[in-house]
């Protein structure tokens, strides 16, 4: 049985506890740490097991953990990770890496040095529609990417402050910008415009309300990717990703549906061929003719299990995005910002 402690216990802390309380099979919950004592004994209280703390590195010391979720803000990243590569300690953490780009590469050289078995919360690529539409990139030539996210201001203090978030781009439509590198190809370079001034309800606010950018990759294509969280409503905007080729298109709905257009329900299509679809999802016609590929279930429950059975095997080959990727996905979003930021074109990774 794994030891696995839990470093930060506010929201996505609670997600993970409530995959992690379903692996008694694999490992037993040891130990919660939280600044705030109350959050971390409410972890304890919750499991029946497990010890709280408010100084993880007490944490460590006491527990001798296998693995480690570290699920703290943005801006809370360096010291933690440092640690648990000193002490060897397998860890998953949470996107985005850090709001520091040095800081999150010489994590990166460490965690490779040491040969640590590392992943990421990107659980988007763990859904039932990353197979269908990377086999549409893969046998369709895709022309252009276009990327839509509103949504509101989260409660988080921490998260309208964009020194300690990273912004909605870097903390929320990170997840989109993952899904792209995975499903199509790594960007070269972004050209970010942002705008502020239209979210006047809270004091501390100091982000941006939106902003789009340009993106060409590497393989010549182009993108838009805009993302806003003034939105009060879901009727503001619809928020998706499309897959453009000559004939055809993807709809994707994060974590909802893939909408194929241009591919007869009937047709051996290589997007459906590819689908892997168990009892719980389905394949059906809809929409005028698309073809439709339904998401259902939380994909975070594989995306946990998979880490923690690499951290018992040693092999992390199955886990879809260890930190050197993520990486590479912070590297995207830290380069729309420095856009955003020098009204200037950026290429990607510099
Ligand atoms: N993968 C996803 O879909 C997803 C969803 C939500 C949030 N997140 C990410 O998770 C991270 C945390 O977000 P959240 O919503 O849980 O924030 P939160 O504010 O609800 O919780 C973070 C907790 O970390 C604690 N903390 C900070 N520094 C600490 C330290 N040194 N030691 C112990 N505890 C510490 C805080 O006290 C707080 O309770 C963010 O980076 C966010 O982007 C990911």
């Amino acid at each position: 049985m794994l030891k696995v402690c839990i470093i930060g216990c506010g929201g996505i802390g609670t997600y993970h506890l409530g995959h992690l309380v379903e692996y008694g099979d694999l490992i037993t919950l040891d130990g919660f740490c939280d600044l705030i004592p109350e959050k971390a004994e409410g972890f304890a209280a919750k499991t029946g097991s497990g010890k709280a703390f408010t100084d993880y590195r007490v944490m460590l010391d006491e527990i001798v953990p296998d693995a480690v979720f570290v699920c703290v803000p943005p801006n809370c990243h360096g010291a933690i990770e440092d640690d648990l590569i000193r002490r060897r300690i397998p860890f998953f953490v949470e996107k985005p890496l850090s709001v520091d780009l040095a800081q999150a590469r010489e994590i990166g050289r460490r965690v490779e040095e040491a040969g640590l078995i590392t992943a990421v919360g990107f659980q988007c690529r763990y859904d039932m529609l990353a197979a269908p539409v990377r086999a549409f990139v893969r046998n369709n030539e895709v022309i252009y990417i276009n990327c839509t996210r509103f949504g509101g201001v989260p409660d988080m203090p921490w998260w309208r402050v964009k020194s300690m978030s990273g912004g909605q781009l870097a903390e929320q439509t990170i997840h989109q910008l993952d899904y792209i590198r995975y499903a199509y190809g790594e960007p070269e370079t972004v050209f970010s415009m942002a705008a502020r001034g239209y979210i006047k309800e809270f004091e501390n606010y100091d982000t941006d309300d939106v902003s789009v950018t340009v993106v060409r990759f590497r393989s010549g294509a182009l993108a838009t990717i805009a993302t806003g969280c003034y939105a009060l409503s879901g009727e503001a905007f619809d928020s998706k990703t499309t897959y453009s080729t000559r004939k055809k298109r993807l709809d994707m709905y994060l974590l909802d549906r893939a909408d194929i257009y241009g591919e007869a329900p009937g047709e051996e299509t290589s997007a459906v061929g590819d689908l892997v679809v168990k009892g719980d999802g389905s394949l059906s016609a809809a929409n005028g003719g698309a073809i439709s590929v339904k998401h259902t279930g939380d994909p975070g429950l594989l995306c946990d299990r998979t880490f923690l059975e690499a951290v018992v095997s040693g092999d992390g080959s199955k886990i879809r995005s260890p930190y050197a990727d993520a990486l590479k996905t912070l590297e995207f979003a830290m380069a729309c910002n420095k856009s955003m930021d020098t009204g200037l074109p950026v290429r990607v990774g510099e």
